[in-house]
């Protein structure tokens, strides 16, 4: 806090700015030097690590079974009584919305549809429209939905894998799998669209033992997609779905045909460096459509800082937290929805209903809610944080290790972070494009799908044109 404080000052003054900009001019010369240094190799991967127990593995079997999604009776009645029988919820300060978090009036209109009016055998059916399979990869039971288009002679079947993250599920796709799956007379090629749970997450089974980072979650998904016959495919994600297929294409850049982002990330010192000289001048940095995304600096941090204390307590103390998440399905829904309030638009904290009405209807935002309720699985979700934030993962440096798999890049108006053109372009060298979209916020699939298919459709198409011209096997 003292941190960011002292840089807003800086920031703020003229004496300030010079003082900053010695600074700047004086790390540099070091962190030049740092950053001559060779990048960092791949780490070792072990394609067969097993993350299951003892007994799961002498039991194991590679069979990709049907699956349904089921609401049981016991869940329902459950969940109704829980609903039903909480305490009283503490009355929100007054003329306070969404400032201290999700709206305890609101959210008593919430708790009330969920536990009256929502349709748990109609939303069953809803769940279940596409077809489910279950496989075991290294001790771990994957969910997935698979959905194959039905084509004319002369198109091709490409696969795409589509990962989501937290608080999100398989359920923000729903209404883009049509889209994406469509057939178009422009296209000589179709989708098919493979869209797995994360382990720990929904319907897919969580690890026993402590390290299943999103790095080893990366090899788990190049081993389904193996499974399922494809030696080559496009991957696309969103929050940690961008960052396991990102990993996907660093790690395994003969398979992974292109890399497709609703959320760029890059941890790199030299890249944060840059943002603090920008500040001086930001025209040095950023693009002047996606200017106000990062600067007044002081402001994106103090925004970054104020929205990512759950990011802490996930990483350190999940289970804690875990306990009264998994216990209290109103618990769960502030936890939740919240995030879908605040990551589509900061500037809902302040609107009455925190803004989830303005693109959700209440059935959307509770079937995703649903995904982890009803497998009680918000624990096993939030330690991905811990099994990632740590010094084992970022010791790996995994952003200082350039890919040549074509990247394009879709950035929402009001996503969380946004990374400049150029700077993408240090780890992914292939950048095909980066759409700076006008609209939009972090569940961009679920939020906007047309645009979000029709920039994944244009991208995979690219991609296809790119492999072409650079004589590559393509598919
Ligand atoms: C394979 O293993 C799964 C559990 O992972 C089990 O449900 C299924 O019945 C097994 N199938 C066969 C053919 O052994
Ligand atoms: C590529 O990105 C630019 C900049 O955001 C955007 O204007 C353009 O529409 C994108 N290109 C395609 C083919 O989508």
């Amino acid at each position: 806090m003292f941190l960011l404080f002292f840089i807003g000052f800086l920031l703020r003054s003229k004496m300030g700015r010079i003082l900053l900009a010695i600074l700047v001019a004086v790390l540099s010369v070091p962190i030049y030097y740092i950053y001559l240094k060779p990048a960092p190799q791949l780490p070792e991967v072990d394609l067969e690590e097993w993350w299951g127990t003892a007994l799961s593995k002498s039991k194991y079997n590679d069979t990709i079974r049907p699956f349904r999604i089921s609401f049981t009776p016991t869940m329902i009645k459950d969940l109704k009584d829980r609903l039903r029988d909480r305490h009283p919820l503490t009355p929100p300060l007054s003329g306070v919305n969404f400032e201290y978090g999700f709206n305890s009036k609101q959210l008593e209109t919430w708790l009330k549809y969920w536990g009256e009016s929502y349709d748990f055998s109609e939303r069953e059916e809803f769940f279940n429209k596409y077809p489910h399979f279950k496989t075991n990869i290294q001790g771990l039971d994957i969910h997935f939905i698979k959905v194959t288009p039905e084509v004319p002679a002369g198109v091709e079947v490409v696969p795409l894998l589509l990962l989501h993250g937290w608080p999100g599920s398989v359920r923000e796709f729903y209404e883009a799998i049509p889209l994406l799956t469509a057939v178009s007379k422009t296209r000589d090629f179709a989708l098919e669209v493979i869209i797995p749970s994360l382990p720990g997450y929904g319907f897919s089974s969580e690890a026993k033992k402590p390290g299943l980072g999103a790095d080893k979650m990366a090899v788990v998904f190049k081993n389904l997609m193996n499974r399922l016959g494809y030696k080559k495919y496009y991957v696309q994600g969103g929050d940690w779905g961008s960052l396991i297929t990102n990993i996907m294409a660093t790690f395994f850049p003969d398979e992974v045909l292109g890399y497709h982002s609703n959320m760029a990330f890059l941890m790199k010192p030299t890249y944060t460096l840059s943002t603090f000289i920008g500040a001086l001048y930001p025209p040095l940095v950023v693009e002047a459509a996606a200017r106000d995304r990062i600067y007044p600096l002081f402001d994106f941090y103090a925004h970054l800082i104020e929205e990512t204390g759950y990011m802490h307590i996930q990483s350190t103390k999940p289970d804690t937290v875990g306990v009264a998440l998994s216990d209290s399905p109103a618990g769960l829904a502030a936890y939740i929805l919240e995030k879908f309030s605040t990551w589509t638009n900061k500037v809902y904290r302040s609107s009455r209903d925190g803004g989830l009405h303005n693109h959700y209807t209440k059935t959307q935002l509770l079937d995703n809610l649903m995904v982890y309720w009803s497998t009680n699985t918000i624990t096993t979700s939030m330690r991905l944080y811990a099994e990632t934030f740590n010094s084992r993962y970022l010791s790996l440096a995994l952003d200082d290790i350039p890919t040549k798999v074509p990247t394009w890049v879709i950035q929402a108006k009001n996503e969380v972070v946004y990374i400049p053109t150029w700077a993408i372009k240090t780890k992914y060298h292939n950048l095909l494009n980066n759409t700076i979209l006008d609209d939009g916020g972090h569940f961009l699939a679920f939020q906007l799908p047309e645009i979000f298919s029709k920039d994944v459709l244009k991208a995979i198409e690219s991609f296809r044109e790119w492999h072409k011209k650079n004589k590559k096997t393509e598919l």
